[in-house]
């Protein structure tokens, strides 16, 4: 399909309200690790720890957005987004875990101010994955003692920033942070811990409700939190491949939003946190004023290999496609997705944003210094008409933040994953807007 046809197939569908966004993560942008008192984060550390990280690379410099912000912003403005989602990085605020660095707080104080000079709506994260390292000695997220921390962090940044931000979120994908970071150690702190990593997923939720609280009795009206979820498929047609995808999509769907949505936990009997205190469901289930969702694939799953380390596999579904991750390209999935959250949980879900869409594409500059990403184009494309499907079927979604922004630092797999509309070269700092910078600004203005 040419670039003209993409945009004609969106043009004026998701209506003058919707919102249109782009995302971005702290750690993954902003570089500047030693300045202005920025504590150690966990992903300094794992960044530091030999083979943890595609060629030893880390974020102390990334896109150096901490000092280019204002460049950035200035290209978002071009870019016409409405809204940008970007996260706090909490060791700059609190860099021993408690004290107050207020030069961490003033720089995301200009970038809120930078942002709504141009009219886009600032749509903070409070955590994305780069806690203070200061609390690892202690157990970090499996010490509920940082749930009271967290609590007093989103206390302290909201009361900064609150009279000016539009919508908040309380963390980034709580699944993700534990199965990657703390079940199987591919991702900062590195830890192993295997299904007690729900001890982990427990805090992460409790930690969102206690934020959220400490919000409301700020007055803050816009709140909510960002999941990532999948359809899980079972791949191979048995009746065991059947349960072990069931048993996943416990583990890596309802998991992470019974609690906070229903005041449930759906392995109740089966594994029970120790962590677990009366009254903490109630606490994890907080009014939302939004569920945002970060989709990029469905999972496969078959019934566990022998010598599986989980009672399931992790395998491929059949795609045609696959991005430069090896990723599936699968639109459909997000129809299904997003048809079955509505199905599942009836009025108890909120309005939706989906906060985090996008996948690896990773084109470099031609010789005349064009960045001809239509695999991105297309992509995108697919994925926003599978959103508008789920529309169509009565789920309220109610705006898509793409990630990313720009090129940045892809955890675990370093620069080697090229995420962004914005190419990065990271020798020079220079930004380059790809074709999809383009086409995405072109579907913007046909909404309006
Ligand atoms: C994370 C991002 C990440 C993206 C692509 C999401 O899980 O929130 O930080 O860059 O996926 O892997």
């Amino acid at each position: 399909m040419s670039n003209s046809d993409n945009i004609a197939a969106l043009a004026g569908k998701f209506g003058p309200d919707f919102v249109w966004g782009v995302s971005t993560a702290s750690y993954q942008i902003e570089g500047a690790v030693d300045e202005d008192g920025r504590g150690r984060s966990v992903w300094d550390d794992f960044c530091d720890t030999p083979g943890a990280v595609l060629n030893g690379e880390s974020g102390a410099v990334a896109c150096d957005h901490y000092h280019r912000f204002r460049d950035d912003v200035q290209l978002m403005s071009e870019l016409g987004v409405d809204a940008y989602r970007f996260s706090i990085s909490w060791p700059r605020i609190q860099p021993d875990g408690s004290r107050i660095e207020q030069r961490g707080l003033d720089f995301y104080d200009r970038l809120v101010d930078a942002l709504l000079e141009k009219g886009i709506q600032p749509s903070p994260t409070l955590f994305h994955w780069d806690s203070p390292a200061v609390f690892e000695s202690n157990g970090g997220w499996q010490n509920r003692a940082i749930t009271d921390r967290f609590a007093e962090y989103a206390h302290i940044v909201s009361q900064k920033l609150g009279d000016r931000v539009t919508r908040w979120m309380t963390i980034n994908e709580t699944n993700i942070f534990t199965l990657l970071g703390h079940a199987i150690g591919e991702h900062a702190p590195g830890k192993e811990l295997g299904f007690d990593a729900l001890n982990v997923a427990w805090n992460l939720m409790l930690a969102h409700g206690k934020a959220t609280q400490a919000m409301r009795a700020n007055g803050i009206k816009n709140i909510g939190i960002a999941n990532n979820h999948a359809p899980i498929w079972p791949v191979g047609g048995r009746q065991e491949d059947i349960d072990a995808a069931g048993l996943y999509d416990i583990i890596y769907n309802k998991v992470f939003l019974d609690p906070i949505l229903r005041g449930t936990w759906p392995l109740a009997g089966l594994i029970d946190p120790e962590v677990a205190e009366a009254g903490d469901l109630a606490i994890m289930r907080q009014p939302l004023d939004f569920l945002g969702i970060n989709h990029y694939n469905p999972q496969g799953i078959s019934a566990p290999s022998e010598g599986a380390p989980f009672p399931f596999d992790l395998v491929d579904v059949p795609a045609e496609t696959h991005n430069d991750f090896g990723w599936p390209i699968v639109p459909e999935g997000f129809t299904e997705l997003l048809v079955g959250l509505k199905a599942e949980y009836g009025d108890a879900l909120p309005p939706i944003y989906i906060t985090e869409n996008g996948g690896a594409f990773n084109e470099t500059p031609d010789e005349a210094g064009r960045v001809r990403d239509q695999r991105r184009i297309d992509y995108t494309h697919d994925h926003l008409l599978a959103i508008k499907k789920a529309m169509d079927a009565d789920v309220d979604v109610r705006g898509y933040f793409h990630w990313s922004f720009m090129d940045n630092f892809e955890w675990a797999e370093g620069y080697s994953k090229r995420f962004g509309l914005v190419f990065v070269d990271y020798e020079t700092q220079q930004r380059i807007p790809k074709d999809s910078f383009h086409w995405y600004n072109k579907v913007i203005t046909s909404q309006k």
